[in-house]
């Protein structure tokens, strides 16, 4: 081991590694490479999924099954990033593929209400205490939009708080930027800031709701203060303030949720990603007082349109994902395997003194380019990226492949053998960095 510091190590080899890294991902990909190229004649970008991007251009997909991803270019990689949570299934899980063939042989687009939607509503309120009633979305992004518009309705105020580094959709984000975003009145205050918390209260007595992820996904897995979420609670309560869960990512973090695990109950909730095996799925839902302002027999009744909000596929393959996938533990276990392989990875960074770390909760986790303590966006800003860029080509080469950003979401598929041989690379890769210096 040496003692060189690793701002040292940055300024020396780094740049030398990353290009060789990255001409490396060229050479190797003359496919994805040529596929980017016609794309960016018809996407612009090349693409219609702004995070799928990064330099010089992403790999293209030909096929996945189970954990493994296979590139148009014949490469395979394990896949750690579980379609950004949507995926924790694996690729094409037989009980969701037999659900979505069977009821494509019932007709795909009734125009018409149908049976599915009233049973996959009843698993949704029965496995998170905070639900009551529920309604569908395609997106979570949706889903957002539509609990702040019940929030807003029902109390006639207009306000709505959230928290820096907060991503609730393209048109939700709390980050840097900021222009996209729908034009409420938001109050935005830093994550797992009490004080700021406090104050913001004391200055907007009169917020309609409070947006919140429990962790926050994009931002970085950075977990809220639980504390602070119990707070947020009582200055909701105390206000008549709607408290609003984004567990869009953080739903997997046990069977009810981050709500079932920090014990703190929100007004609603909204939910996204792997709830529908995979398939477009959002869904909000909650207080059956508020969510009444939906029902369109009430007195003052607020609109919720959609032509795909009870599409026959995802309420299908919804029912199969709860009824026959997540079952038994396996999301406790797979959470399990998450924690390990957290504290396996922060161990060889504190061992080899690398400027890195890894935040999240359960299956949910990310890279930082840090050896710092991170509470909230703030200290994630002007980090050198370099670190974890190399990271991620290095890790692709060695077949492994997460988001560019850091961000990993393990998937039932990948057990106890795939996290020791991932944990095993890592190990070799930081050794190999450090002994260079
Ligand atoms: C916490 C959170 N909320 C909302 C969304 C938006 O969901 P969707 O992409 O389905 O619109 C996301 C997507 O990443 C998310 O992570």
């Amino acid at each position: 081991m040496t003692t060189s510091s690793p701002t040292k190590l940055a300024t020396d080899h780094l740049d030398a590694r990353l290009n060789d890294a990255r001409s490396r991902y060229v050479e190797r990909r003359p496919r994805s490479r040529a596929l980017a190229d016609e794309a960016s004649e018809v996407l612009p970008g090349g693409n219609t999924r702004t995070v799928l991007h990064y330099a010089p251009f992403p790999f293209r997909v030909a096929h996945a099954e189970g954990s493994i991803i296979t590139d148009v270019d014949g490469h395979r990689y394990v896949d750690l990033l579980g379609n950004y949570t949507a995926g924790l299934l694996g690729h094409a899980p037989t009980p969701v593929r037999d659900a979505i063939n069977q009821a494509l042989d019932r007709g795909w687009a009734f125009g018409a209400t149908h049976p599915d939607e009233i049973t996959f509503a009843r698993l949704l309120v029965d496995r998170f205490p905070s639900l009551e009633q529920v309604r569908f979305t395609n997106s979570g992004t949706e889903a957002n939009l539509l609990a702040i518009a019940a929030a807003i309705h029902q109390s006639g105020r207009s306000k709505v708080l959230g928290f820096e580094g907060g991503y609730h959709g393209g048109v939700l984000y709390f980050g840097d930027h900021r222009e996209a975003n729908v034009p409420h009145e938001f109050v935005i205050i830093p994550y797992n800031d009490p004080l700021a918390l406090e104050q913001a209260f004391e200055d907007h007595p009169d917020l309609a709701c409070a947006l919140i992820e429990p962790l926050q996904g994009s931002g970085g897995c950075i977990p809220a203060d639980e504390n602070l979420l119990a707070r947020l609670r009582e200055l909701c309560t105390e206000h008549d303030t709607t408290l609003i869960f984004d567990e869009v990512m953080t739903s997997r973090l046990s069977p009810g949720g981050a709500q079932q695990l920090v014990d703190v109950l929100p007004d609603l909730t909204t939910l996204g990603k792997y709830l529908a095996g995979g398939m477009s799925f959002g869904a909000f839902g909650g207080r059956r007082s508020i969510m009444s302002v939906y029902d369109q027999d009430s007195t003052h009744p607020l609109g919720h349109a959609g032509t795909f909000n009870n599409n026959v596929l995802t309420m299908a393959a919804g029912i199969a994902t709860l009824t026959e996938v997540l079952i038994d533990g396996i999301l406790e276990r797979t959470n399990q395997r998450g924690d390990h392989l957290r504290r396996e990875l922060n161990a060889i960074f504190a061992r080899t003194r690398l400027p890195m770390s890894v935040t999240g909760r359960g299956s949910l986790m990310a890279f930082h380019p840090t050896a710092g303590a991170i509470k909230n966006s703030r200290d994630l800003a002007g980090l050198d990226d370099r670190w974890r860029e190399l990271l991620f080509f290095d890790a692709i080469d060695a077949g492994f492949y997460f988001a560019r950003r850091g961000f990993i979401a393990l998937s039932i598929e990948i057990d106890d053998a795939r996290v020791q041989s991932f944990i095993e690379f890592v190990d070799n890769w930081a050794e190999t960095l450090e002994a260079s210096n």
